[in-house]
């Protein structure tokens, strides 16, 4: 049931800091400070050259998230694919390498299809799913499951959210297994996963800000997301929410692709979503947001504390997250991308739990 939220997008946006925490505490041991994975890996990390991740929508944003930290986090190349492309594109494929395959019902299928595919190449195939009885789980080799419920709506929140915990601890794991991590560097990770729901539980503190927000985005007819390193593929999620259930147009960018084209967009009626947490990257952003102030575009900023104090922009209006340590600011950052979009729809007035056109399953390519 909905307990007392109006729709049960909102009550799965609320629950996210309990589910992400039980995720959190099926994954590490957090007296020892280390990644404990709930499965026995059937494969050595050292042994595997390359891996693929396939999945479709919001999945699809997780694994790419997801990529960047195995990257960075255990420097094996991740090649991400969208289902229905993978399965068609006859990818040279390493017998032996893994197989990575994310979806919240499991029954997606071409995300099966894909995993169907990979099999038969001789890859190792790991799914995280968040339904352990689903078609996409009874076939991989391992499954890791994402403890987020049952998720109603049919935009997907907490089951994104689950899917970043789960990946973040495998890409630790990973980095560990491949003398990439030391044992302090997992320690310092794992502390950073261990603080995650509270960050999360400060993120939706900024909902009545954010509701208010959502008015303006309500009236534009469309919004452009950026994003730099993991916060790209969360641009891209925060477009797709939007547009999923307010039937907003609205188009997710690399923050660096903005002058190739999509600038071009840009005039006083074109709000600009910007997440940008104060990192490495941080001044390369500012400098793309004073190219959209420069023609007029209001901009939405999500950042912290010293994002908001470096980026003196007119026309900004900033949505201030707690600070946290820079890896996994996804799974704090969606919390607002949701909320924008959630309330956008419900000023809409569509039917946010069951949009137009779209089936919380997709079991048909
Ligand atoms: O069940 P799955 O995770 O495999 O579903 C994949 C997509 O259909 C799904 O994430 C879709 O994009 C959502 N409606 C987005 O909110």
């Amino acid at each position: 049931d909905k307990a007392n939220y109006r729709h049960f997008m909102a009550k799965e946006i609320h629950e996210q800091p309990e589910v992400v925490g039980h995720t959190l505490a099926r994954y590490v041991d957090m007296a020892t400070e280390k990644v404990a994975l709930p499965a026995k890996l059937p494969f050595d990390f050292g042994a595997i050259q390359r891996i693929s991740i396939t999945a479709c929508g919001t999945a699809s944003y997780a694994g790419y998230i997801a990529k960047y930290w195995f990257e960075r986090l255990s420097r094996m190349p991740v090649e991400l694919d969208v289902a229905s492309e993978f399965r068609y594109r006859e990818a040279p494929l390493r017998k032996g390498d893994l197989a990575i395959f994310i979806s919240q019902s499991g029954e997606t299928a071409d995300t099966l299809a894909a995993l169907r595919y990979a099999k038969s190449q001789g890859l190792h195939t790991l799914s995280v799913v968040n339904v352990p009885t689903s078609t996409i789980a009874r076939e991989s080799e391992t499954v890791l499951p994402t403890l987020a419920g049952p998720e109603i709506g049919v935009a997907s929140t907490k089951a994104f959210t689950c899917q970043l915990m789960v990946l973040a601890a495998l890409a630790v794991a990973a980095g560990k297994a491949r003398g990439e991590l030391s044992d302090a560097d997992e320690a310092k990770l794992v502390r950073g996963l261990i603080e995650i729901p509270r960050l999360m539980a400060a993120a939706l503190a900024t909902e009545p800000q954010i509701e208010k927000l959502a008015r303006d985005i309500a009236k534009s007819k469309d919004v452009l997301y950026l994003g730099r390193g993991t916060s790209y593929p969360l641009a891209l999620e925060g477009a797709l929410k939007l547009k999923e259930i307010s039937y907003i147009h609205a188009e997710g960018y690399a923050a660096g692709e903005l002058k190739h084209g999509p600038i071009a967009l840009i005039d006083e009626n074109m709000p600009v979503v910007v997440i940008a947490p104060f990192d490495r990257v941080f001044e390369k952003t500012v400098s793309n947001m004073q190219e959209v102030a420069a023609r007029g575009g209001g901009i939405i900023l999500m950042t912290d504390a010293k994002g908001a104090a470096e980026a003196t922009i007119e026309s900004l209006v900033t949505i201030v997250l707690p600070d946290m340590a820079a890896t996994f600011t996804p799974m704090v950052y969606a919390v607002p991308v949701q909320l924008l979009a959630y309330h956008t729809a419900v000023i809409m007035g569509t039917d946010v739990d069951q949009p137009r056109n779209l089936a919380k399953s997709v079991t048909v390519e």
